[in-house]
């Protein structure tokens, strides 16, 4: 178990940016999304690394992509988690619209959301584009996750897996580098032919955290949602149902609908009885 950084802000003694980039390599880091307390508090003693992913738009909010998900959605979401979260490194993603017009942008986003959520980091999307927005974030001492392959925040036309064909491969390539060059302390590589994931990872001296780029990442991240069978759109390839929660709830309920349209419940322990006092 990796050792934990002093206090955070709030108190908790999280793991902090610098435990995850001299992670030992032999051990996989283990990440997941969390976006809501009760699931950060159930993750985090399993997790190194709780990513508040904008992924929300999509699992939490019904919306289509991650594209129309805001900043005070993502810092609500990201006070959320860090309340329960004592273990894990939290990392909030700053949403589409948020940090591309650079690094001016990309400072005040980053600093609302270190400030308001009291997260570990925030994750940006993007390798050689923003790597003046990551280098200006990291110097005004906000860690920054990486986050380059497969970029949902510009994928309008479907999710298509990155690294393919010389050039392909190249601009992934050139994209870790930047984003190390930077400064970040890991980077999430997603949807990334696996023999271009395993050169990224054996040229960083940072950690790939992989989500659909193979098991040569020095770590993996899925959607929680996915993992527990919560979120009823497609599942990737690269996922993998772990539990069927949206089965549970609806067993749950129709139980409890029975029950209640044959007057089982409320059962004689979910009531007040008594007696009503009387007036004099
Ligand atoms: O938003 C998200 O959940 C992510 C992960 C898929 C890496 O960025």
């Amino acid at each position: 178990m990796q050792q934990n950084a002093p206090a955070s802000a709030d108190g908790a003694t999280r793991i902090g940016p610098d435990k995850i980039r001299n992670a030992d390599p032999a051990r996989p880091l283990v990440c997941l999304t969390a976006y809501t307390a009760p699931v950060a508090a159930y993750l985090d003693p399993i997790c190194d690394l709780l990513l508040v992913g904008d992924s929300l738009g999509m699992v939490i909010y019904g919306m289509d992509g991650t594209v129309g998900v805001t900043l005070d959605m993502m810092i609500a979401h990201g006070r959320a988690v860090t309340r329960r979260a004592r273990h894990a490194c939290v990392v909030v993603d700053l949403p589409a619209g948020t940090y591309e017009d650079g690094p001016e942008q990309a400072l005040a986003s980053a600093r609302r959301v270190m400030a308001e959520t009291g997260a570990e980091a925030v994750k940006l999307e993007g390798g050689v584009a923003i790597e003046a927005s990551i280098a200006a974030l990291v110097t005004d001492g906000i860690p920054v996750l990486g986050h380059i392959g497969l970029l949902p925040q510009q994928a309008e036309n479907g999710f298509r897996i990155q690294g393919r064909g010389e050039d392909g491969a190249r601009q992934v390539m050139e994209d870790a580098l930047a984003v190390e060059r930077a400064g970040a302390f890991a980077t999430v590589i997603e949807g990334t032919l696996e023999p271009v994931a395993r050169s990224i990872t054996e040229a960083l001296s940072i950690p790939t955290i992989g989500i659909g780029a193979s098991a040569a990442c020095d770590g993996q991240i899925l959607v929680t949602d996915d993992l527990v069978g919560l979120y009823d759109g497609h599942l990737p390839k690269f996922a993998e149902r772990y539990a069927d929660l949206a089965g549970t709830i609806r067993e749950a309920a129709q139980r409890w609908a029975d029950d209640v349209r044959t007057r089982a419940f409320p059962g004689q322990d979910n009531i007040y009885a008594g007696t009503p006092a009387t007036k004099e």
